[in-house]
Parts: structure tokens; C-alpha cells; sequence
């Protein structure tokens, strides 16, 4: 069987990782063409891969080159534009969370995935991916905690990487739609549920930077699902002691938690002052394991044609869900969900 051929657009912080992972990692896929604004990321695909063609426009790499797929690792206000120019092209597209910053837009992404019944379209939810949240899924069906209670995920960035967010915050949607997106996908996969209703809080504690973008630099969110499981959700970008991602379930039976903190291994530090533990700085240390698993999927499902189990509906639900997130938010007012897709 032939290597899948695949283009990128997309090489800052996540693209480089998925570029790399497909040139050393990932069985059966083969990067042959790059795209990017910044030229000097390109030089630098270029090194790696000597005989990748490299292009600033999407459109040109589209219609150049003879790809089966593209992996989308653009800003997030991108993300539906170029899936649309390649699905329109009959390519296989993985498209990075979110699917998209404006609900019309992801609509007719929508229309469009489900009329292309051949094609491949996954979404980069990555937590799906990772060992212990499949792990921690797989007790959760089986009925180990019982009826969940209560929902609790904090996804905060670390504090050192401050410039790096408030540069995004720009073209990110904000911070329910960049950060909480991942708790809110976590919350509907493991509860199997939609929230009826959401009330958001938050605030610009130590950034004023985010006002400008109506943001908060820490936000949080109460819901109740239909199966009336409540979440709770924190996302923030000040973590003073590095990636802190942790997810806790607490149910009739039992409470599943992973990573109460964001340790990065178990090994210990004892000097003459404490011990003490290492934490993740990341997300690329975090969940690198996840981010091959979803391309490896990704590969797999269009050489088995067979559809990954995330589907469009679901990065378009959670889109709405983060919309809803930040109406609450910014309106400082109690929001009832009323449809679904
Ligand atoms: N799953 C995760 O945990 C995770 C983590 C980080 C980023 N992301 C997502 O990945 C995407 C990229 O994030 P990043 O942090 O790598 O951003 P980044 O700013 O570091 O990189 C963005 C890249 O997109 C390119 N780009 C932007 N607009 C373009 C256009 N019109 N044509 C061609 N290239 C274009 C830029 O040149 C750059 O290479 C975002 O949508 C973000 O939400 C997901």
C-alpha cells in the first residue's frame, strides 16, 4: 500500500509537532507539501524534508500538488475556510480544535463533511487520545463510578507562556473557545450527554491585556447536563507551577480522577529545603503520545476506510457550547441551551 500523501498548513507551535511526527512517528501517511505565512518556519520544514514543496497560500498548495489529505494546524479563525477548500478538492482533512470560530461557518462545514460520504474528516480533540482519558472512559462505561454527580476539569496554561497568549488571543475565539473547548469535549464524550444549561464567570486577574478582547485571563463555567450530571470547568493562563490539566468524576459509586497534579513523572527531588516533584510546562509534553495516536487514527481510518469516531457534530456542538460559554460570560447571565446538532 502506497503512503498517504499529506500537506500541512499550519507549522507554529502544534504544526512543527505534527509535522514531525508525521516524518518519524506515524505509519503509513508521507508529508510532501507545507504551508505557512511565516517563511522562516518553511526554511526550517525545508531542512528537515529535503524534497517537501513549500507554499504562503493554501489555495496553491491545494491545486499544485496531488494530495490525499491535509492536516489543518492554522490560527482557529482559519480552520473552516481551509477545510472547506479541501473538502471542495475531495481531501481527507484533519482539522485541529476548534472546528471553527463562527457557528455559520461550521454549519455548512457541517453540510459539507456529510455530503462527502467518501471522505475522511477528523478533528484534533486530543485528549481522546491519551492513554488515561481512554482508560479512565472505558471505567466510566463500564459503570464503575455509578451515576455521575459531578464533572470537574481545570485546563490552565502556564504562566511563564503569558505573551504567547495574549498574542493568540486575537485569533483564538477566547478562552472558552480555545481552552475550555477540551472539558467541554471531554464532558459530552464521557457523560455521553448536552448541557441544558450554562453560567459563566471569570475575570482579568493578573492580565488586563485580555479586556481588550472582552476575554478574561481566567474563566469558569457551571452547567447541568440533560442526564443532569453538573460541570464544573476552569480555564485560565496563570498557573504559576507549569500545565495544569486535571479532570476529576465523581459519581454514586466512586470518584475517577486524572492528575490531580500535573507531575510530570514520579520521580522525586528531596533537597535540603523540600521534596518536591517535576511539573509538565506544556501541552506538547503533556499529551505527545496523544497527538501521534490522533494522526496514527487519522491515517488508519482512511487506509481501513472507516470514520474516526469523532465526528463534525461534535466539534460543531462544542463550538456552540463555547459560544454559549462566552454569551454567559460577557452578559453575566444564566444561558438555557435549547438545540443540538
Ligand atoms: N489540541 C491542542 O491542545 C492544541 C494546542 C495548541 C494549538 N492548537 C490549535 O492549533 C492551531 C494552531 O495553533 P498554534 O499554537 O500552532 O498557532 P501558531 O500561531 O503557533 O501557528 C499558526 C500557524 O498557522 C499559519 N497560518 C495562519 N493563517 C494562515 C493562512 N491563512 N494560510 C497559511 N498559513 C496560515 C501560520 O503561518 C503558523 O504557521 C490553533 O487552531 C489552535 O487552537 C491545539
Amino acid at each position: 500500500m502506497k503512503d498517504i500523501k499529506l500537506g500541512i498548513v499550519g507549522l507554529g507551535r502544534l504544526g512543527s509537532i505534527h509535522a514531525e511526527n508525521i516524518l518519524n512517528k506515524i505509519n503509513g501517511g508521507k508529508l510532501i507539501a507545507a504551508c505557512s505565512l511565516n517563511n522562516n518556519e518553511l526554511i526550517q520544514i525545508k531542512n528537515r524534508i529535503n524534497r517537501i514543496k513549500c507554499y504562503n497560500d493554501f489555495n496553491e498548495m491545494i491545486n499544485t500538488c496531488q494530495l490525499d489529505g491535509v492536516i489543518i494546524v492554522s490560527s482557529s479563525d482559519q480552520h473552516c475556510k481551509h477545510s472547506t477548500i479541501a473538502l471542495k478538492k475531495g481531501l481527507h482533512v484533519f482539522c485541529e480544535k476548534p472546528l471553527g470560530t463562527n457557528l455559520n461557518e461550521c454549519l455548512k462545514i457541517r453540510k459539507l463533511v456529510n455530503s462527502q460520504k467518501d471522505l475522511i474528516f477528523m478533528l484534533g480533540f486530543m485528549r481522546r487520545y491519551d492513554p488515561s482519558y481512554i482508560y479512565l472512559k472505558k471505567k466510566v462505561d463500564e459503570g464503575l463510578i455509578g451515576t455521575p454527580i459531578l464533572f470537574r476539569g481545570y485546563s490552565v496554561d502556564p504562566e511563564s507562556l503569558i505573551s504567547n497568549s495574549i498574542k493568540y488571543a486575537k485569533n483564538s475565539g477566547g478562552q472558552f473557545l480555545d481552552m475550555a473547548i477540551h472539558d467541554i469535549d471531554l464532558s459530552r464524550w464521557i457523560l455521553k450527554s448536552e448541557p441544558k444549561t450554562i453560567y459563566s464567570l471569570g475575570g482579568c486577574f493578573a492580565h488586563p491585556e485580555f479586556y481588550k478582547y472582552n476575554d478574561g485571563d481566567n474563566v469558569a463555567s457551571l452547567m447541568q447536563f440533560n442526564n443532569g450530571c453538573m460541570a464544573f470547568f476552569l480555564a485560565g493562563r496563570t498557573a504559576s507551577h507549569g500545565y495544569n490539566v486535571e479532570t476529576e468524576i465523581i459519581g454514586t459509586k466512586a470518584t475517577i480522577k486524572i492528575s490531580s497534579a500535573p507531575q510530570k513523572s514520579t520521580v522525586q527531588i528531596l533537597d535540603n529545603k523540600e521534596i518536591s516533584k517535576e511539573c509538565f510546562q506544556s501541552f506538547q509534553e503533556r499529551f505527545k503520545q496523544a497527538f501521534i495516536n490522533e494522526i496514527q487514527e487519522f491515517i488508519d481510518c482512511i487506509i481501513q476506510s472507516r470514520k474516526p469516531e469523532v465526528r463534525v457534530e461534535d466539534g460543531l456542538n462544542a463550538t456552540l457550547i463555547a459560544q454559549k460559554a462566552t454569551e454567559s460570560f460577557r452578559k453575566n447571565k444564566l444561558i438555557r441551551f435549547s438545540k443540538y446538532y
